[in-house]
This record gives structure tokens, C-alpha cells and sequence, in this order.
């Protein structure tokens, strides 16, 4: 089989090329090829003949988005829509990523495939309107939505919370979002699986189980050993450019019927401190 991901460079895309051996994979930043521009992203896919098409590739700076709202819908929305045109073209499979933040977070059990979007964040609304482009665009695509990537080789909540806490005795973390953590490994592990089962439509991939950032900031330091006191705190003493849904657990519903099973997400963090302890961190 022959891969090309675009979104190599980022957090799952770096996962995504250590973990995927046994096809000819190519791996593609912006600066070989800008989704932004539909010459690129058709000469890309044309160079190397994909099977499958990994749409990796996205602005997601949240916050970022609010006020650059024409790169998020340039970049998450249209260049979504590029690369779907492209694969179309080119007779090749898409897996497009998306996220948790097309809902609005008011749900209080986990969020179905088939529930409606409600983005409340222009990075959210991006990435809801490139899913309705994909799937109009590429109909049998498989849309992956993904939430609270965590992993090596980037910047990320485990290693925000490690950095902060070896030179503080206290943190303050909030405890009114509830969510499910997902190790880069992990995903692109399942997102390997999903390709060689040729998956098709929307499914969720995250680790299992649920957690708040205060429960995820307290796992985090106590499995690292440190002394460092995480307190409670909320979303309003907290105020952010971009909302955050107050819940976004996705149903592994979609993902059982692959028969694609995640790890929980306190397994995954280990495995994460091991690989972030070996790869010489010298905050940790
Ligand atoms: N991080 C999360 O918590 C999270 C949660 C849910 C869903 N997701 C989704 O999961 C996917 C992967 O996220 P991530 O955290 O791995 O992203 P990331 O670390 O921010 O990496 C973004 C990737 O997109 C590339 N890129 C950005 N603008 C581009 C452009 N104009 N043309 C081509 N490539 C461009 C970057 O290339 P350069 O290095 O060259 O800039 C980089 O490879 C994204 O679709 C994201 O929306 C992420």
C-alpha cells in the first residue's frame, strides 16, 4: 500500500511515520507541500501515487484561530476541501482528522458519530465546515475525530504540566472540562488499522476513559514522582480566546465495529513518561 501524509511534521504525523512500517509512506510538511494551494496538494498527490491519503494537516493554534479566522478556514476548511479534490482526482482512499470541538460540549454522555455539529470556536467551525467538504466532495471517506493529543515531538498538555511543575510547588488546573486524553501513538495506531480495513464515514479515536485536566494535571505529576500541588480550578478564572466544549468524550461505538481497540488513557500516559523519560528529557 502507498501512504502520503500530509501534517508529517506535527504531533500525530510524526507518530503516525514511526509507527507505520510496512507500507511506502511519504511524509509531507507545508514546506513541501501548502494545502492552501490546490497546484501543491494535486502535484503532491500525483508524485506519489497514494493508496491512502492521510489529511493530518492543520492551523490548530484554538486560540490562534479566533483572530486569524481566514488561515483557520484557508487552511482547516479549504485545504481540506483541496486535498479531498485531489484524491478524488487521483482515484486515492482519504482519511481526514477532525476533532471534538465540532460539538458543543452541553451533552452529558459521550457524543455519537451522527450527532449534529455545533462548533462554539472558529477553529471548531473549520474543521465542522471541512468535514461537510470532504464528505461532499469524497463521499466514503473516513473522517477520525480525534480529542487532547498528547505525545512526543511537540508541544502538549503532559509536558506543559512537567515543565511547569519542577519549578513550582503549586498549580492551579481546571476541573469543569471533561474529556478523554489521546496518546499520538495510540491514534496512529488505530488510524494504520482503520486504512487496512478500509474504513469508511465518521469514527472516534481516543484512549478510553474520561478525565478533567485537574484529574489528567494530578496523574500526571504523581506518575512522575513530583511534589508539586495541583489545585482545582474553573474555565472562568481561567478566560480564553476560544471556548472549550465543558465535555467532549466521543463514543468508541464506531471504532469497536473496526474491532480497533485503545489502550486507557492512564496506560497511555505511562507509556508516554517512559518514551519521554528515555528520550533524555532533562525536565523530567
Ligand atoms: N492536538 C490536538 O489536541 C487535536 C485534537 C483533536 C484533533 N486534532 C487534529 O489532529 C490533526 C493533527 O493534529 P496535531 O496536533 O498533530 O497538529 P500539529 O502538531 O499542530 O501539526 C500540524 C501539521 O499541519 C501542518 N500544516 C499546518 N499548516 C499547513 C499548511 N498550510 N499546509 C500544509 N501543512 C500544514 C504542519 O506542517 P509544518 O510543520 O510545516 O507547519 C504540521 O505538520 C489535526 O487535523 C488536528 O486538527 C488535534
Amino acid at each position: 500500500m502507498k501512504v502520503t501524509i500530509f501534517g508529517a511534521s506535527g504531533l500525530l504525523g510524526k507518530a503516525l511515520m514511526r509507527e507505520w512500517r510496512e507500507d511506502r509512506v511519504t511524509g509531507l510538511s507545508s514546506k513541501d507541500a501548502d494545502v492552501r494551494d490546490p497546484r501543491q496538494v494535486k502535484d503532491a498527490v500525483e508524485g506519489t501515487h497514494p493508496d491512502w491519503i492521510v489529511l493530518a494537516a492543520a492551523y490548530t493554534d484554538v486560540d490562534g484561530c479566533e483572530t486569524n479566522r481566514e488561515r483557520a478556514f484557508a487552511v482547516n476548511r479549504d485545504g481540506a476541501a483541496n486535498v479531498a479534490r485531489a484524491a478524488k482526482e487521483h482515484g486515492s482512499r482519504l482519511l481526514f482528522l477532525s476533532t471534538d470541538y465540532v460539538f458543543d460540549g452541553n451533552k452529558t454522555s459521550p457524543y455519537e458519530v451522527d450527532d449534529p455539529h455545533a462548533a462554539q470556536s472558529v477553529y471548531g467551525r473549520s474543521k465542522a465546515e471541512a468535514e461537510v467538504q470532504v464528505e461532499q466532495i469524497l463521499p466514503g471517506s473516513c473522517i477520525v475525530r480525534t480529542s487532547w493529543l498528547f505525545g512526543a515531538g511537540g508541544k502538549c498538555f503532559p509536558d506543559t504540566i512537567l515543565k511547569l511543575a519542577s519549578t513550582r510547588a503549586q498549580l492551579d488546573v481546571v476541573n469543569d472540562q471533561l474529556g478523554s486524553p489521546t496518546y499520538a501513538i495510540d491514534l496512529a495506531r488505530a488510524i494504520i488499522q482503520l486504512c487496512r480495513k478500509g474504513a469508511k464515514g465518521v469514527v472516534h479515536v481516543t484512549n478510553r476513559g474520561e478525565c478533567t485536566w485537574f484529574d489528567f494535571a494530578q496523574a500526571i505529576v504523581s506518575a512522575a514522582g513530583l511534589k508539586t500541588i495541583i489545585r482545582p480550578t474553573t474555565t472562568e478564572k481561567f478566560p480564553r480566546p476560544a471556548q472549550r466544549p465543558k465535555y467532549s468524550v466521543l463514543s468508541a461505538s464506531g471504532l469497536d465495529h473496526y474491532g480497533v481497540g485503545m489502550p486507557d488513557w492512564q496506560d497511555a500516559l505511562r507509556r508516554y513518561l517512559i518514551e519521554r523519560s528515555s528520550a533524555g528529557n532533562p525536565d523530567f
